[in-house]
């Protein structure tokens, strides 16, 4: 975010799906944000109204499929999804990408499972399934320019620990 904030100064409104408990919304509100939140689960709205609704520069959640936003095209500066498509198959990786395309004016902060044969024995050694949604660098690549996004930055969040990449994307049509 800090990086997104040097490149864009005027980045206002903003959409986290799936919120969670809310740890990305507080970050994006530290960074003086509009925030909007989402999430599939209901339980997690609750918690979440909760937690913010005294926020000046909190506006609203709702409950919400990443892959079917309610909201019309362009309707946000930045849309936010970390640790959910790792999770999905790959038909609805793409229904989650082609929303955040619609529904992002300008940015999108996204978190992929990356495969690699690490992280394969990695799961070995800890005789645990690998998420559906992992996929190789160069399908996501493939994936995020297909549905008109360029990629600005990338990082691993753990790399030794984790197989999670974030990615900073901008629209290019
Ligand atoms: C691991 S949490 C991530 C939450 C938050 N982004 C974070 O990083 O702390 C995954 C969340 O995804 C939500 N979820 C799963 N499928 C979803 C979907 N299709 N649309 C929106 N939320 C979904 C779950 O309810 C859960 O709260």
């Amino acid at each position: 975010m800090n990086y997104l904030k040097e490149q864009d100064n005027s980045l206002e409104t903003v959409c986290d799906i799936p919120v969670g408990t809310g740890k990305m919304t507080d970050i994006l509100l530290k960074f003086n944000l509009k925030v909007t939140s989402g999430d599939i689960s209901e339980e997690m709205m609750q918690f979440i109204d909760l937690e913010f609704r005294e926020h000046p520069n909190y506006m609203e959640e709702k409950v919400i499929d990443a892959s079917s936003l309610p909201y019309p095209d362009n309707s946000f500066d930045l849309l936010v999804n970390i640790r959910l498509i790792h999770k999905v198959d790959p038909s609805t990786r793409i229904k989650i990408l082609e929303e955040a395309h619609r529904v992002a004016k300008s940015y999108y902060i996204v978190s992929f499972g990356v495969d690699s044969l690490w992280q394969k024995i990695r799961m070995k050694l800890k005789s645990r399934d690998p998420s559906p949604g992992r996929e190789k660098k160069k399908q996501i690549k493939k994936e995020i320019e297909s549905v008109g996004f360029e990629i600005i930055k990338e990082r691993s969040v753990l790399p030794i620990f984790s197989n999670e990449v974030i990615f900073l994307l901008k629209k290019n049509y």
